[in-house]
């Protein structure tokens, strides 16, 4: 069966599955550092990855996501612990739904990639847009680790009894880095662009300055993620 974000969000709101990011606190000593207040968290989900843990540090925290699910869940989980949000629906491919330099940081973590490089860019020349001159822009990528075996292409995970599979994926008739997951039961059919810490660099360098490209290990040997600090 074809499971989708939205799918997940209405069906299991408050659940910190493998859809919900675990890097946002590695902005926070940067955050510290400068006056920060309010915030962006595009493509939000439903919170529990950087939205929460942002307004638990006491930030005023702005977020959207595609799906109205994503908000449903994000307000649930939110009211939980007695806070307001700020949430709407949007598509961070199109302009967002906010005034130039509104925020003094913005995030996006685990989601920017579902798109071509052309919408990754759109996103960026967005978040320059709303961020203040001087302001961050954190977020989460994924490192190229597609294999090819006998012309299929795929990446490994670790399964549950330990050993490592194989996750196949199509690629996308232009480009080769913008691949579709062909696992019925994770993100079928979603794409995700897959860099090299070269080419994640060059193209952040068109928006951004004083990038910083860290790898963060997850709990899945086979894979990980790269963090991304930079300033507008
Ligand atoms: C893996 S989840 C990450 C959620 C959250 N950012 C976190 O780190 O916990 C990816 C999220 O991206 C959202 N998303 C995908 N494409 C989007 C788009 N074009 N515009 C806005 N949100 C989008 C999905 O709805 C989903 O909530």
């Amino acid at each position: 069966m074809r499971i989708t974000h939205a799918d997940v969000w209405r069906t299991r709101p408050s659940e910190k599955n493998s859809f919900v990011s675990n890097e946002v606190h590695l902005s926070f000593p940067f955050l510290r550092k400068k006056r920060i207040k309010k915030v962006l968290d595009i493509a939000c989900g439903n919170g529990l990855g950087v939205s929460l843990p942002l307004l638990r540090e006491g930030y005023d925290v702005y977020s959207f996501d595609k799906w109205k699910a994503s908000i449903k869940a994000l307000e649930k989980n939110a009211r939980k612990e007695g806070f307001n949000t700020r949430g709407r629906v949007s598509d961070m491919y199109k302009r967002f739904p906010y005034k130039p330099s509104f925020f003094d940081a913005s995030f996006c973590f685990q989601a920017i990639y579902h798109g071509s490089l052309l919408q990754i860019e759109s996103a960026f020349r967005e978040i320059q847009r709303v961020t203040k001159k001087g302001g961050y822009f954190f977020g989460t990528f994924i490192p190229y680790y597609i294999k090819r075996d006998k012309g299929r292409y795929f990446f490994n995970y670790t399964k549950n009894n330990g050993k490592i599979g194989r996750i196949y994926v199509k690629l996308d008739k232009d480009d080769p880095f913008l691949c579709y997951n062909l696992a019925k039961n994770c993100e079928y059919m979603v794409p995700h662009y897959y860099f090299t810490k070269d080419k994640l660099r060059s193209t952040l360098r068109k928006y951004f300055r004083d990038i910083s490209i860290k790898t963060v290990p997850r709990k899945d040997r086979c894979i990980s993620i790269w963090f991304v600090r930079c300033r507008i």
